[in-house]
């Protein structure tokens, strides 16, 4: 029997090795995932959960529930007092999704002037998305 070319064996490892690194809809997007919500999790404790909390009703804090928060109409917590800003958009009949969270945390106040959250938004990106992933994901619990 005749031994297999080394370049061959090159080339079947080659191959192998870029197969691997693929994401794919395994074990390996499964783990990417988490990645993401650990990391919205970390954004949302280190930079939102001094004002928010996500349990519904008043718990003594700074900013509204975020409890439910997509799908919620903005200024939807009935026990907190909100800015005019606030109000005004709730009047327009204005609901949360993702796409408008992510806007509004890019610049809070750019979505509504005259907010009380001061400069409370999240200009990075990915931490911007991932702390959306969270709040999706806790609002669906
Ligand atoms: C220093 C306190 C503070 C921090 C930190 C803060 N917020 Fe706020 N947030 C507020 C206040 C106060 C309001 C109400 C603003 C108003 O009435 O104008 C608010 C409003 C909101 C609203 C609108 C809620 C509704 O019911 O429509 C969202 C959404 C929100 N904050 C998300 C976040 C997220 C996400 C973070 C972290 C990245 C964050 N906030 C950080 C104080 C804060």
């Amino acid at each position: 029997m005749r031994r297999p070319e080394p370049h061959l064996i090159a080339i079947a490892a080659a191959l192998a090795v870029g197969l691997a690194a693929l994401p794919g809809p395994g074990a390996g997007s499964a783990a990417a995932q988490d990645t993401v919500a650990a990391r919205g999790r970390a954004v949302f404790e280190a930079r939102c959960a001094s004002c928010h909390t996500l349990a519904p009703g008043d718990e003594g804090l700074p900013g509204p529930s975020l409890a439910g928060l997509i799908g919620r109409r903005v200024a939807g917590d009935p026990g907190f007092d909100y800015s005019p800003a606030l109000h005004a958009a709730a009047a327009r009949g204005l609901v949360w999704d993702a796409a408008m969270l992510d806007r509004f945390l890019a610049d809070p106040e750019a979505m509504f002037p005259g907010l009380w959250m001061g400069e409370n938004g999240v200009r990075d990106a990915a931490d911007r998305a991932a702390v959306v992933r969270f709040l999706a994901d806790a609002s669906r619990r």
